[in-house]
């Protein structure tokens, strides 16, 4: 089984990314192939609401998304991580996310689905320096309606508030425990 992971903080070595190589390691253990991709190494345009997609399913803005299409394709577990940026994801997330119209095209205007041998399942992991109730409500609605264009089931969302200093989660042994098994569970879904 594949695992795709992609990272949506600009912040190296940020709480985000730290929880995301648990849930990897708990993927890894559970013998999935894992690739982690951050997506701020990449030049990754905005939609531009051409309608380009509509009829083949495809995007015609030519930039490094084209080189994501393929391994969301591939994947039989798909993570999105993002820290929260103003209640949403961040920026370089939400354009990655923007940019699969083309496969909610694909699925829905021109009714193509990908063949797959396992249920294709997808998650959120996502952190927040705030505790307010809310606080996760915008970057998971986002990411259940970007994970089903991508034709995932949505496989749950693991969340941890009350972390902003770059790394701190790094000593939160409760929460990367919680991730591990987070991975270690997806994967056996
Ligand atoms: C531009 C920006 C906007 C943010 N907005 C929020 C917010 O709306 N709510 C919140 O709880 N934290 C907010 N934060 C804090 C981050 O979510 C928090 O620091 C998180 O741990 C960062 O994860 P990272 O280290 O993986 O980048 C914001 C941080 C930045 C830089």
């Amino acid at each position: 089984m594949k695992a795709k992971i992609f990272l949506g903080s600009p912040r190296k070595g940020g709480n985000t990314e730290i929880l995301a190589e648990e849930v990897a390691a708990g993927l890894r253990e559970a013998g999935t192939e894992v690739e982690v991709i951050r997506l701020a190494g990449y030049k990754i345009n905005p939609c531009i609401a051409c309608g380009g997609c509509e009829k083949t399913g495809c995007c015609v803005v030519q930039d490094d998304m084209q080189a994501m299409y393929p391994r969301i394709d591939d994947a039989d577990r798909l993570i999105l991580v993002s820290p929260i940026y103003f209640y949403g994801v961040t920026a370089q997330l939400k354009a990655f996310i923007d940019r699969s119209q083309a496969m909610w095209s694909r699925k829905y205007l021109l009714k193509k689905r990908l063949p797959s041998s396992v249920p294709r399942i997808g998650c959120l992991v996502s952190a927040a320096a705030t505790k307010g109730e809310k606080v996760f409500d915008g970057a998971v609605l986002t990411v259940q309606y970007a994970l089903d264009a991508m034709d995932f089931q949505f496989g749950g969302s693991l969340l941890v508030k009350g972390v902003d200093r770059k790394g701190e989660v790094r000593n939160m042994d409760a929460e990367l425990e919680r991730a591990r098994r987070f991975g270690r569970e997806l994967a056996e879904k």
